[in-house]
């Protein structure tokens, strides 16, 4: 079943809050992911966004720039929000916001477990699977049209 679902960049302290709630459920509860690496000093200068579903925070994501290349991360949706087309909808707002910073390159790295999501929205992978807070993951770069 697809949602209604409005995606919002994080404009407030209040709003950011409900971004690190829902980062919290997911990759610290959930994922088992310890809290001072979930949260990082990129956090600071992140376009964060959140997405909302009948007007309910459930989804999130932010986008970190870096000389000229942007770093896509800490894309969550609460789980008994997912497959409904809401990370799709935050992985899109988050690609345009990194044009529009005129990024050069777009990349993440990717739980190995979600890569078909990522493919599926053009990113491939480069390099080998490593570990980030205890988790296979792989970078991958999106490719460009
Ligand atoms: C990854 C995540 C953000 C995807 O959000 P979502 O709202 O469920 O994604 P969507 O509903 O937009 O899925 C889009 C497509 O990707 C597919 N997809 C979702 N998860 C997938 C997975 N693990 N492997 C392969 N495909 C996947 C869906 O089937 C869907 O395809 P469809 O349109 O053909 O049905 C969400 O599963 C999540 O929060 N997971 C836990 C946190 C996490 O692992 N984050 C990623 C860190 S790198």
């Amino acid at each position: 079943m697809k949602t209604t679902v409005q995606v919002r960049r994080v404009d407030s302290r209040k709003t950011l809050e409900k971004a690190y709630t829902i980062r919290t459920r997911v990759f610290v509860r959930e994922q088992g992911v310890p809290e001072e690496i979930e949260m990082d000093r990129d956090d600071k200068r992140a376009f964060h966004f959140l997405a909302f579903a009948a007007g309910k925070a459930v989804g999130t994501a932010r986008v970190v720039m870096h000389r000229g290349t942007a770093k896509i991360g800490r894309m969550a949706v609460l789980k008994s929000y997912r497959g409904r087309g809401i990370g799709t909808k935050l992985l899109k707002r988050a690609i345009v916001m990194a044009k529009k910073q005129d990024a050069q390159k777009i990349y993440l790295h990717a739980q190995v477990t979600v890569i078909g999501f990522y493919e599926a929205m053009a990113f491939r992978c480069v390099g080998p699977v490593f570990k980030e807070a205890g988790i296979p993951h792989r970078k991958m770069i999106l490719v460009q049209r």
